[in-house]
């Protein structure tokens, strides 16, 4: 996923692109660039690195000109190059565009275009954007004619935005995001409103099938047949502040150490939706839960915490893998759909498949203002704040404590934690860095870990195998303890590290008859529980708790160590390689 950002307005555009682009960075980070115009004459410049360090190299931030656009991607179509770093352009260079998502027919329109004498610069398939405006305008100079007809030949999904030599910018959306920013003295386009958060909280979140024109007259929004649109100017909640590192050095460190106040938060969340919510889940015949990732890892808890406390059993399908399962829902189902951003594309194709069966959609989701709560008949917060670190962290324990909050209405109140309780309990695991830190230096190098547990133990291994895997770049893999015997033993021997997660719950003596197993073949094991164990190589302490608070107390430190073995290994956290924070693309 790219991030998209654009300027039109009183000011010098470049040195807000740019600051814009930097907070998005966690959507894309392999190239940067931009595109500004003055004196009728478009200006691009682009380079393949982070934002600052083309920023550096290129001077991006002293391009003149009030108005402009900027880009940073995440290649799909071709290899991460200065050529296929976006802005692209027309042949006479009169338009420029920016883009984010996959034009699927891009080859057969490419190949035409060629065949009408258009020259190619890159291998992207964004570009045909920009030779399609120009072939259109080349035609009769008419930028609504030409949005409407361009958003007839594309297929796949999109957003763009294109700026003309004549200073007018063009936006459109059709299963990407793209939001006006309305400040007073200019309009900026984003895909992310962290994108303009500095400069004004006002914006207009676009629907799919609608385009946006930024001239002289002001704004204007039109549908993809060209009739005009009235839109809602929505009041961003999020904060500058809640943007920014503040005295961390990294912002996966500093959304860890907020699990203190974000759980809470949703563990006693007051959202007057809730009620609702239960009724709906309580009422329907049949529930699926769905989610990607992290968020997936806290659909599988959910499904045993439904089970177990309220009674209700449901399905826990991954996004991915929805479109595979048929005749999964009808209309006296429910699908809870489970996000941080809200715009994960295999999720929001889930949701599509599931409204097509009439199915109700509820959704768990952190930004309000996200195409998943927008689409959802009914949606509750986790209120999390942004994440920027591109590993889930807080808003994996907030989706978790929102869900204990769920299961405690539909068990009828049988979960009842005490917060005096759980904000000490998080507050000590959040305190034990330097024995995590020691821990990190020792396993640095390994190339495989495996973290065990069983119950709801199980979905926190996998949770903290894919904070491993993002962060450390090592082979990590979550396994239900008890599947131990039937083959994974077999990998074990004076090579092989273990993390067991062995708090003392209903699981306790049979995980802890696991670990003798594999102590018994050599491997070193790391425990993580409240209760220590002299077959530990390593102990990871967490306090005695409720059995239903472990799954939060325990993927804390797991968190902290991949967070500390990325720095032992001076790879970036908040920046992991190959990937992006919201997956917007299939
Ligand atoms: C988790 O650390 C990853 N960032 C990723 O797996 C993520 O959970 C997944 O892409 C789902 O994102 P979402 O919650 O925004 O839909």
């Amino acid at each position: 996923m790219c991030s998209i950002i654009a300027y039109a307005g009183q000011r010098v555009a470049a040195p807000m692109l740019v600051q814009g682009l930097k907070r998005m960075e966690y959507r894309g980070y392999d190239s940067v660039g931009l595109a500004t115009i003055s004196n009728k004459h478009i200006l691009v410049k682009k380079g393949v690195g982070k934002v600052e360090e083309v920023n550096k190299s290129l001077g991006l931030e002293k391009m003149n000109g009030s108005v402009g656009i900027g880009h940073t991607r995440w290649a799909t179509h071709g290899g991460v190059t200065d050529t296929n770093a976006h802005p692209h352009q027309n042949c006479k260079n009169d338009i420029a565009i920016v883009h984010n998502g996959i034009i699927d027919n891009y080859s057969e329109l490419k190949k035409s275009l060629i065949a009408r004498g258009h020259k190619f610069r890159s291998e992207t398939d964004s570009e045909v954007i920009a030779h399609l405006l120009g072939d259109f305008l080349h035609k009769k100079y008419d930028i609504k004619k030409a949005m409407i007809n361009i958003t007839k030949k594309l297929k796949g999904t999109y957003a763009f935005v294109a700026v003309f030599d004549d200073g007018t910018v063009a936006g459109a959306r059709f299963d990407e995001p793209l939001i006006v920013g309305i400040s007073k003295d200019g309009y900026f386009v984003s895909s992310d409103v962290l994108g303009f958060i500095e400069h004004t909280d006002k914006a207009i979140f676009l629907d799919n099938d609608e385009f946006v024109i930024l001239n002289d007259n002001g704004h204007a929004i039109f549908n993809f047949d060209g009739s005009k649109v009235k839109k809602q100017v929505t009041q961003i909640a999020w904060e500058l502040a809640d943007a920014e590192k503040g005295r961390f050095a990294h912002y996966t460190l500093k959304e860890i150490n907020e699990q203190k106040h974000t759980i809470i938060n949703a563990l006693f969340s007051k959202d007057s939706k809730l009620d609702e919510f239960c009724d709906v889940v309580a009422g329907a015949k049949r529930v699926v839960l769905t989610g990607s990732g992290s968020s997936y890892n806290a659909a599988l808890i959910a499904k045993q915490l439904f089970s177990k406390y309220a009674g209700i059993h449901c399905e826990a399908v991954i996004s991915s893998e929805f479109q595979y399962a048929s005749g999964l829902l009808d209309k006296d189902s429910v699908l809870i759909a489970i996000s941080q951003s809200g715009e994960t594309a295999d999720l929001l194709q889930a949701v599509k498949i599931a409204k097509a069966s009439e199915a109700r959609i509820l959704s768990i989701v952190n930004t309000p203002t996200s195409s998943l709560a927008r689409t959802s008949d009914l949606f509750l917060g986790i209120n999390c704040g942004p994440e920027i670190g591109v590993a889930a962290t807080k808003s994996f324990t907030a989706q978790l404590a929102l869900i204990y909050r769920i299961t405690d209405i539909l068990s009828g109140q049988k979960l009842c934690p005490n917060k005096s309780d759980v904000e000490r309990a998080i507050g000590k695991v959040l305190n034990d860095t330097k024995n995590i830190a020691n821990i990190a230096e020792k396993i640095k190098y390994i190339g495989n870990i495996y973290i065990l547990g069983r119950g709801l133990h199980f979905p926190v291994a996998i949770e903290g195998a894919l904070k491993l895997k993002e962060l450390v770049y090592v082979h990590a893999e979550g396994l239900p303890a008890g599947e131990l015997k039937h083959g994974p033993l077999a990998l074990m021997d004076e090579n092989t590290t273990v993390i067991m997660l062995n708090p003392d719950d209903e699981t306790y003596s049979d995980t802890l008859s696991n670990v003798h197993e594999i102590k018994a073949r050599g491997a070193s094991v790391i425990g993580v529980s409240n209760v220590n164990s002299n077959k530990y190589d390593n102990w990871i302490k967490i306090p005695k708790a409720k059995d239903i608070l472990y799954p939060i107390l325990e993927v804390i430190p797991l968190q902290l160590l991949a967070y500390h073995t990325a720095l032992k290994r001076e790879s970036n956290p908040d920046y992991p390689r190959h990937l992006a924070k919201s997956v917007t693309v299939k």
